[in-house]
């Protein structure tokens, strides 16, 4: 089964309005339009309108990296699935390392906010991983098992159909460290080994996992060759317009 690659820029908590411009600008303009797999771009919350105003028209889709599993009320400093529908994502990040490990998401609180996203018709990008303690007390498919089940609990395979995961490692996000390619889609087999358990082989092989953790340059055309990577989350990489295109345009 034929899986369209993905590769996503999650800018964090960086770029004022200017530069969150002049970034969408600069890879508007080097981007290739004739690209065979999407190009997905996660701005801050405050960003995304100015982002959404610049690509669109072009085949770039727009991301919150986090959401409330509310549609709207009290709720001060959260943003809805509704507002987000609004100003053009389609999809967003859910479960992040830094939401789970700085911001104390458990997996009852990213399953909530997956069943929210489906509900109002945004495409979850489900964030799993393992810390470095955790991969070296050999817990790393335990880890990965739990987050999966967790995120996907009472949940059916229609309403996840569509669910893209992002295999994320703790200690290589951020730090220069990458996955090795075998260490990637070593992981990325047990993950799609779990997806099928869960729901059956159809889906785990038509689901997208990407990696995500210090995706550089450097390192994208070999992760890229690995068959059961189909895409890449990018961090720190894709704040600079020249690096992230040739990301983007991995061989
Ligand atoms: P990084 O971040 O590429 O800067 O390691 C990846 C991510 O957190 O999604």
């Amino acid at each position: 089964m034929e899986r369209k690659a993905m590769i996503a820029g999650n800018w964090k908590m960086n770029l004022n309005s200017k530069e969150a411009e002049e970034l969408a600008l600069a890879l508007k303009k080097g981007l290739d339009v004739d690209l065979k797999h999407e190009v997905l771009l996660a701005p801050g919350f405050i960003n995304l309108s100015i982002v959404k105003k610049i690509i669109g028209g072009l085949p770039i889709l727009l991301a919150a990296q986090n959401m409330s599993w509310e549609n709207k009320g009290a709720f001060t400093g959260e943003v809805s699935p509704i507002q987000l529908r609004d100003i053009g994502c389609t999809h967003v990040i859910i479960g992040h390392s830094e939401r789970r490990h700085v911001f104390g998401e458990t997996d009852v609180i990213v399953n909530k906010k997956i069943k929210a996203a489906i509900k109002n018709s945004l495409t979850p990008i489900l964030c799993i991983g393992e810390t470095l303690d955790e991969r070296e007390n050999q817990k790393t498919y335990r880890v990965l098992e739990t987050q999966l089940k967790g995120a996907f609990e009472d949940l059916s395979e229609e309403q996840v159909s569509n669910i893209i995961v992002a295999y994320e490692p703790v200690w290589a996000i951020g730090t220069g460290k990458t996955a090795t390619p075998d260490q990637a889609q070593d992981a990325h087999v047990f993950v799609r080994k779990e997806l099928e358990r869960l729901y059956g082989d159809d889906f785990a092989q038509s689901t997208r996992i990407l990696y995500g953790g210090s995706v550089k340059v450097e390192n994208i055309d070999q992760l890229m060759a690995q068959p059961d990577l189909d895409g890449a989350l990018v961090g720190g990489e894709s704040l600079k317009a020249d690096k992230f295109l040739r990301v983007i345009h991995y061989q």
